[in-house]
């Protein structure tokens, strides 16, 4: 049974002691599609891909992916980058791709059709303590997509990234969804998500206050800080 959905959450709450850093958080993920979630720092964008990603595990609540409920056996299926990429500072882009590659048990061609993805064809012997953030960025992309994932998470891509390599990463991921990937990133920017999204959430403050098909009429400036005031003013 399948709805179109590659991940949907029910009801994900996530408490701290007394702290609820989400609270039932419904998500819809259609297949081959890019699904932005924005909320302002704070709001539970992060902890909501860590549980997906299987990172952090949710207080009550379920995630589904693919019909069915979440189990560590999807995640060969699930690539992600959430908050900093996992490198190693003393190893050249191609090493530590070849860490990841080795562990998973991938052809070797695999690590240049990733660099030739993300843009990283040249950077030869030099080590990744040696990397700009955006090359740091796009290398953690890179490793995301060692597996061939269905499903890509990306927390904050655009983080540490020059409006030309923000530019890029957006032609990037409007090319992973017909290649059979489907996105799942976050943001606290509206204007990063515009025209990238062909869905969107907003959260805040743990709540989901809104989601719906993104339609570039639509005043989403205006909805999304009438929902983080809401919170804000319910919290
Ligand atoms: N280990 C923890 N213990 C207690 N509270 C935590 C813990 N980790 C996160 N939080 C709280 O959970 C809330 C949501 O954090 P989260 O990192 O998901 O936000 P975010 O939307 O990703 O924000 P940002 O845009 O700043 O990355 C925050 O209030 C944060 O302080
Ligand atoms: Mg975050």
């Amino acid at each position: 049974m399948n709805n179109g959905y590659i991940l949907e959450t029910k009801q994900l709450t996530k408490k701290y002691k007394k702290s609820t850093v989400l609270n039932s958080v419904s998500i819809h993920v259609r297949k081959n599609t890019v699904y932005g979630l924005l909320g302002p720092n704070g709001a539970g964008k992060s902890t909501t891909l860590k549980i997906i990603a299987g990172l952090l595990k949710q207080t009550s609540g379920e995630v589904i992916f693919n019909g069915n409920k979440w189990t560590r056996n999807d995640l060969i299926h699930i690539g992600s980058l959430i908050e900093n990429a996992p490198l190693y500072g003393n190893l050249s882009a191609e090493e530590n791709l070849e860490v990841i590659r080795t562990i998973l048990g991938l052809s070797k061609e695999r690590i240049q059709e990733v660099l030739q993805i993300v843009g990283l064809t040249n950077t030869g012997n030099k080590k990744v303590m040696n990397f700009s953030m955006g090359m740091k960025q796009r290398l953690g992309i890179a490793l995301a997509l060692l597996n061939r994932p269905n499903l890509l998470i990306l927390d904050e891509p655009t983080n540490g990234l020059d409006p030309i390599g923000i530019q890029e990463l957006r032609e990037m991921i409007a090319s992973f969804p017909k290649q059979g990937v489907t996105v799942l990133l976050s943001s606290h920017l509206l204007s990063e998500v515009e025209h990238l999204a062909d869905d969107i959430g907003i959260i805040s403050n743990g709540v989901l206050g809104y989601e719906g098909k993104y339609r570039s009429e639509d005043n989403l400036e205006a909805l999304f800080t009438e929902i983080i005031r809401t919170q804000a003013v319910s919290s």
